[in-house]
């Protein structure tokens, strides 16, 4: 093998989705103490009672405690070479959550052991479904008074439709969680440690070794042997095809903030999961192997150091490798461009890297040339990955500055942040050009909106909200204005920033209403997706 291929081979990139709290940052930061990237858990962590860790930037999300945006760690472990995709914790989100998963070649669902499958599980769940990819389960806080394993894992299929397969057990929950049973090895892994901050040490010991009732009290043992004869008697059998659509979850059990648990899982999640998957393209599938650069922008952030000013688009390699003075071929712009200042990220650091193999996310310095979707090829191809779809908004308001000679400012934010993906903007058409209709699929997208016009462009804003839930672009004919229509009381034409003209209404009858009385109209559920 070259080492060209032993560098993709060794690649494994994944997300990471739970409810709020359930644990996703604990434990992606105890990822990077194995991994030896952070020396001590706990120190990457902001001033004291900051509930910021590691891979939240942007101020809102410390205030709220919630991970707006989603970002991308990159670590060693074990030879593997891993990039891991944190999400937001919150529904209001889950367009990025797609987004991201689309950069994603399997995910991790945390659960948390004493609350099992929580609201947002099931949400950002289903957006994992429409994914296919694999997603492995892991139960965590088993420090805590936990529920009965075999119960969570009945309701993980109950509630989320999808089978599951323990590969490890919890000995004991609580102040008596001692570790894991590997069933594959018929192997205990007994963890001692304090506190958490650093590794906690694990003894690895037979079930059938005799020594074993030195190490964990009768009770204990016994519940353990009984549990494992009730699962292997279970029917459900381990099939990595299942595995691989997503159709079977592997579980795992543990405590991000004891590590108990936490390298079982990190290894055999990480011999389970597959090196950069192929990606499906207009001329066929990339394969990660393939000798040419390949690559698409799945998220696009402005301003995340605010003394720069700067925009990011994060892009995750599909195929070959990257070189940072290489040119690559923009096909979305038409254009040979160089790719500049490209960028990494461990934990808060960015770093400017020289090279960068399929399954990899590197950010680059956008210009604003870069939109959600486009694909980077190697100069002399001319192919497009499978575009990203954009999530219907299902709020709508209306949004001025308060102060009108901010005019300017408003309207360049409110377009960046739209580029970014974050929000949906429209017009009025004949309104005055200091107002904009905004979409967004969650409400919250409406304080990011606000937050970030105050903090990033210093423009207050005055948001009226709307009463429409649904949005259909117009198709044919191509001009129209809203006295050529026959609509119900509560519908509205609005344009978007290419000429397009939309409705938006308040409810699924109007549109039929609509539909029914204006023959001549075509409309359509989604758009360009641009903005
Ligand atoms: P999230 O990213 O999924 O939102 O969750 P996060 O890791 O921030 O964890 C939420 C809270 O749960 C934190 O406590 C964290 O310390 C705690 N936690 C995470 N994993 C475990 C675990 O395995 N066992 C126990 N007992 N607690 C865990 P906090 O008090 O809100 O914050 P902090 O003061 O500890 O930072």
């Amino acid at each position: 093998m070259s080492q060209y291929e032993s560098e993709i081979r060794r690649r494994r990139t994944f997300a990471i989705i739970s409810h709020p709290d359930a644990g996703k940052t604990t434990l992606t930061e105890k990822f990077l103490l194995y991994g030896g990237a952070i020396a001590q858990a706990g120190a990457v962590k902001g001033k004291k009672n900051s509930r910021a860790a590691v891979s939240d930037w942007m101020e809102i999300e410390k205030q709220r405690g919630i991970s707006v945006t989603s970002s991308v760690l990159q670590f060693q472990y074990d030879g593997y070479c891993i990039n891991i995709l944190d999400t937001p914790g919150h529904q209001d989100f889950s367009e990025d959550t797609y987004r991201t998963l689309m950069a994603a070649d399997s995910a991790v669902m945390v659960i948390d052991a004493a609350k099992g499958v929580e609201a947002q599980t099931r949400k950002l769940f289903k957006v994992c479904v429409m994914r296919d990819i694999p997603i492995f389960t892991f139960i965590n806080k088993m420090d805590r008074e936990a529920r009965d394993p075999f119960e969570l894992c009945e309701e993980i299929e109950k509630e989320l439709g999808i089978e599951t397969y323990p590969i490890n057990w919890p000995i004991g929950c609580g102040k008596e969680f001692q570790g894991v049973y590997e069933r594959s090895k018929q192997e205990i892994v007994h963890f001692t440690g304090h506190g958490g901050a650093k590794r906690a040490a694990a003894t690895q010991i037979s079930l059938d070794d005799p020594a074993l009732s030195d190490l964990l009290p009768s009770k204990l043992l016994g519940q353990l042997r009984d549990d494992v004869e009730l699962l292997d008697g279970a029917a459900s059998e381990f099939d990595t095809e299942r595995v691989r659509h997503g159709k079977l979850s592997p579980v795992f059990f543990g405590s991000a903030l004891t590590n108990f648990g936490v390298e079982p899982f990190l290894e055999r999640f990480l011999e389970l999961t597959t090196p950069p998957l192929p990606r499906n393209s207009d001329e066929g599938l990339v394969d990660s192997m393939e000798d040419d650069f390949s690559a698409f922008v799945f998220k696009i952030q402005a301003n995340m150091n605010k003394a720069h000013r700067d925009r990011i688009a994060f892009m995750r390699i599909c195929s070959g490798r990257f070189d940072k003075d290489k040119e690559v071929y923009h096909l979305q712009g038409g254009k040979k461009i160089r790719l500049s200042q490209p960028q990494q990220l461990m934990a808060a650091e960015r770093e400017i890297i020289d090279e960068a193999y399929a399954g990899d996310i590197i950010g680059v310095f956008d210009p604003g040339i870069f939109s959600i979707g486009d694909t980077l090829c190697a100069p002399g191809k001319k192919f497009r990955f499978d575009p990203i779809p954009t999530f219907a908004p299902e709020h709508f308001a209306r949004v001025r500055p308060v102060d009108t000679m901010k005019r300017k400012q408003f309207l360049k934010g409110a377009e960046q942040i739209a580029q970014e993906g974050a929000i949906q903007i429209f017009r009025l058409p004949y309104s005055g050009m200091e107002e904009v209709v905004v979409g967004v699929v969650g409400t919250l997208q409406f304080d990011v909106l606000e937050y970030r016009l105050r903090s990033e462009y210093n423009v207050e804003i005055h948001r009226e909200n709307l009463p429409y839930q649904y949005l259909r672009w117009i198709e044919s004919p191509a001009e129209i204005t809203e006295d050529e229509l026959t609509l119900t009381g509560d519908t509205k034409l609005v344009e978007d920033y290419h000429g397009g003209k939309l409705l938006l209404f308040s409810n699924a009858w109007s549109i039929n209403w609509v539909s029914e009385r204006n023959k001549h109209l075509v409309l359509a559920e989604f758009g360009s997706g641009k903005q």
